[in-house]
């Protein structure tokens, strides 16, 4: 609680104590300022796609302007924007909505947070898998609720089991997040699993707060299947989150929607309605285009992906004692870098992946996120989503700097 009492003049309210600021975006924000002063500094921190927004879904903003489509828009999205949602949902995830059963909100963020606030309230406890999502645990605490933070182990591929779930659950426990697949892991759930976390989900009653925001983003003939599409009985009880940030490389133009019972989007669009109106009105026409418009562009960016994550995994399998789960979706891997830990280098005590990952930028420009914020303390992210030759200039850096700390 000391940002009240550092600003006497004008305290802040003690919600802040409670969070605080996104690890990703704090690597972000180090690097423009490195860059800023002229250093060449190779960005592994970054969880968006460095391709730009296909043509057709700006071209179709640049129409929407032209139309003087810029004015407030019902604060759930327009018509149009709800309809294409309700078709992506049956086209891609083999889901059944109607379009009071959806809302689109200003970025899968603001999706979840909003969710988050319609749902949960003091007292109540969320299962939370991790290594996870840098934001989850914050947005639950500023909704007033408890995030259970279950760890998996890497022999199994950072996928939750039936049998740690079952036994994370508790009197308070109200729901369970399922992100796959996965940041920071690219862990994602096949069928089989699904169905088995299902099991425990039906039988316990909890509620399923499916993050969908890579789903289209999995490699070497992986398929996601949608949970609720194998199961369609959770239906009453889940909540399906998505973005268009990360399949159709629009990270800037904030858009996210959630699918759920028709009383708990009511309700959303309730906050929402307090809070940012609608989401921007040019965004949710762009977004119009890329849900129903041409495809091709995910297969083109995941082509591009699959080779770059081909590439880092062979590099992170020659540096010694380093240890990765191959990822079957997103765009990032997560070595394990136990073994360079505890240890004193050129006056730097690794005592953490935070120590390394600062260590990393300030003799290596190199930019990574530390995996503490993901509840993963030896390990580190690095995200692929970055051009071939950063890529491998990326990893000469990082195995440069391997080489100095065990010698
Ligand atoms: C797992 C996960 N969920 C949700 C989001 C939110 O994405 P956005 O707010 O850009 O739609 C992100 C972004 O990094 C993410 O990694």
């Amino acid at each position: 609680m000391n940002a009240p009492q550092t600003h006497p003049s004008m305290p802040l309210a003690r919600r802040l104590a409670l969070v605080k600021p996104s690890a990703t975006l704090a690597v972000t924000a180090a690097t423009a300022m490195l860059r800023q002063q002229g250093k060449d500094v190779v960005d592994f921190g970054t969880g968006e796609p460095d391709f730009d927004t296909p043509e057709h879904i700006k071209a179709a903003a640049v129409a929407a302007m032209a139309a003087g489509q810029t004015k407030y828009t019902p604060v759930g999205g327009t018509a149009a924007l709800k309809q294409a949602i309700v078709t992506k949902l049956a086209r891609d995830n083999q889901l059944t909505y109607g379009s009071d059963e959806v809302i689109a909100s200003c970025g899968g963020k603001h999706s979840l947070a909003t969710a988050f606030l319609a749902l949960f309230q003091e007292g109540d406890e969320v299962i939370v898998p991790a290594p996870f999502w840098v934001s989850y645990a914050d947005m639950l605490v500023l909704a007033g609720a408890k995030p259970i933070i279950v760890p998996t182990d890497e022999r199994g591929g950072f996928r939750l089991t039936p049998a740690a779930l079952e036994a994370a659950i508790g009197p308070r426990v109200r729901a369970v997040i399922l992100n796959s697949p996965s940041n920071p892991v690219g862990a994602a759930y096949d069928a089989d699993e699904l169905g088995a976390l299902s099991d425990v989900i039906a039988h316990r009653g909890l509620l399923v707060i499916s993050d969908d925001v890579y789903e289209r983003l999995t490699y070497g003939g992986f398929v996601q299947r949608h949970i609720l599409a194998l199961r369609p009985e959770l239906r009453p009880q889940a909540l399906v989150v998505s973005s268009l940030s990360k399949s159709y490389a629009m990270t800037g133009w904030r858009l996210g929607y959630t699918a759920g019972p028709k009383h708990v989007i009511a309700a959303m669009a309730t906050l929402q309605g307090q809070q940012t109106s609608n989401p921007c009105s040019i965004t949710q026409a762009a977004a119009v285009a890329a849900l129903t418009g041409p495809q091709e562009c995910i297969g083109q960016m995941l082509a591009e992906f699959a080779r770059r994550r081909v590439y880092v995994l062979e590099r992170l399998a020659a540096l010694p004692e380093v240890t990765c789960v191959p990822p079957r979706g997103a765009f990032y891997v997560f070595p394990n870098l136990r073994a360079y830990l505890g240890r004193t280098v050129g006056g730097y005590e690794l005592r953490s992946a935070s120590d390394l990952a600062a260590y990393l930028i300030a003799e290596y420009n190199l930019a990574v996120v530390a995996g503490e914020d993901f509840g993963a303390p030896t390990h580190i992210r690095i995200s692929y989503a970055t051009s071939m030759g950063e890529l491998e200039k990326g990893m000469d850096r990082l195995a440069r700097a391997l080489r100095t700390i065990a010698s």
